[in-house]
């Protein structure tokens, strides 16, 4: 048996490769370098939903806006409840009220989701109103228009776009390998997103960009850096934004966005002091991981330059795993319809290892 099913192959997709020894990321076909900064999120998703579904149109950018205005209604129902916990608990309670189903009406809703929900819960966090969608913008303009309540720059946009562009497909990530088995269920795409969401929530998947910057914040000074590092692994932590289950050298998505980082603060007055504090940071992190285990290769991942990337846009640290999940649902969204398309029901076996029953006296 392989722990946390390492070396296991559990589905064949036309989606993406990760290749973990040469760091490379291709989404179906293209690389990511080709990808990223020169696609929109509509694109992409495209892309990945391309041969999915039958009634797919060539340009995604007017349904998806269209679906951003439906879904809005539901923000309603976002009470005190809901508002008292964290923004991605909160996403997902209004994305579960969504009608499950499998068309690409359902599919553009739950794309949707994420970017109004998510904008809707922080603002109002914040004792701000929720904005309404505008259908007119393109999607990564109209989160930030929606969450900060003024238009974005196009290089803000742009830098958005690149960050959802990054991390929409990954392979057989825990995300998505959640969403393939629920969708291999059939029971629906709201569902596997449900399921995707869930997963994706954890520290060591979706949810280390905000404790990055805790830990940016925590060490304070390059000078800090080695001490606060080291202190952190006497303890038994871990680096988050470091280290990886399928990458053996740097993750590319870390240089995809630590250049979108240069190319949105280029000209700023304080993040090119953050971005080069980071760049220390992470020197330091890297050269004490290698002294910390030798036989592991830990390299930079995605999160490290999320985590600056999402700063630089002004999002909240507790709603960057938000924001994952509305460039991370399109891949979930094309892994189960992949699935449904000619995966059967996924159901491995497990290996009793308990008791035996006691005989009857
Ligand atoms: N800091 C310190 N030690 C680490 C780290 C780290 N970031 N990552 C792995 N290790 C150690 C780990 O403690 C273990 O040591 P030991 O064998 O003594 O117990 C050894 O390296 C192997 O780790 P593992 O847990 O077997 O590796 P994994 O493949 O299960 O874990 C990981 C991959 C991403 C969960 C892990 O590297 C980690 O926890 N990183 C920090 C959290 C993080 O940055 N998460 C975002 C992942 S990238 C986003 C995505 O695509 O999901």
């Amino acid at each position: 048996m392989s722990d946390g099913l390492e070396s296991v192959v559990a589905a064949e997709t036309v989606l993406s490769e990760v290749d973990g020894q040469a760091g490379r990321l291709v989404i179906r076909g293209r690389s990511l370098d080709d990808l990223a900064g020169r696609t929109s999120f509509e694109e992409v998703t495209h892309l990945l939903w391309d041969g999915f579904f039958d009634d797919l149109p060539h340009n995604l950018a007017a349904p998806l806006g269209r679906a951003r205005a439906e879904v809005f209604a539901e923000v309603e129902a976002l009470d005190a409840t809901l508002q008292a916990r964290g923004p991605i608990e909160a996403m997902r309670a209004l994305t579960a009220r969504l009608a499950d189903g499998d068309e690409l009406s359902v599919a553009l809703r739950l794309t949707a989701a994420p970017a109004v929900f998510t904008a809707a819960v922080t603002r109002r966090q914040a004792g701000r109103p929720a904005l309404p969608p505008d259908p007119a913008l393109g999607h990564a303009a109209d989160i930030l228009r929606m969450t900060r309540g003024a238009a974005a720059t196009p290089q803000e946009a742009a830098a958005l776009d690149t960050y959802l562009v990054t991390v929409s497909d990954h392979g057989l990530n825990a995300s998505t390998f959640a969403a393939r088995v629920i969708a291999s269920t059939r029971a629906g795409l709201t569902s596997a997103v449900l399921g995707g969401i869930s997963a994706l929530k954890g520290p060591l998947h979706g949810g280390a960009p905000g404790p990055v910057i805790e830990m940016l914040d925590d060490i304070g000074a390059p000078d800090n850096a080695e001490a606060w590092l080291r202190g952190a692994l006497a303890r038994g932590d871990r680096l988050m934004g470091f280290g990886h289950r399928v990458y053996r050298v740097r993750d590319p998505r870390a240089d995809a966005l630590k250049a979108a980082v240069r190319r949105l603060t280029e000209g700023s007055n304080t993040m090119p002091g953050r971005l080069a504090f980071a760049e220390a940071v992470e020197a330091a992190a890297l050269s004490i991981l290698r002294q910390h285990k030798p036989d592991r290769p830990l390299d930079t991942n995605v999160e490290f330059y999320t985590a600056l990337l999402l700063e630089a846009l002004a999002f909240p640290p507790p709603a960057f795993t938000c924001v994952f999940a509305m460039g991370r649902v399109s891949g979930w969204i094309a892994h189960a319809r992949e699935q449904l398309a000619g995966g059967r029901l996924i159901r491995p076996q497990s290996r009793y290892i308990g008791p035996e029953p006691r005989r009857a006296a």
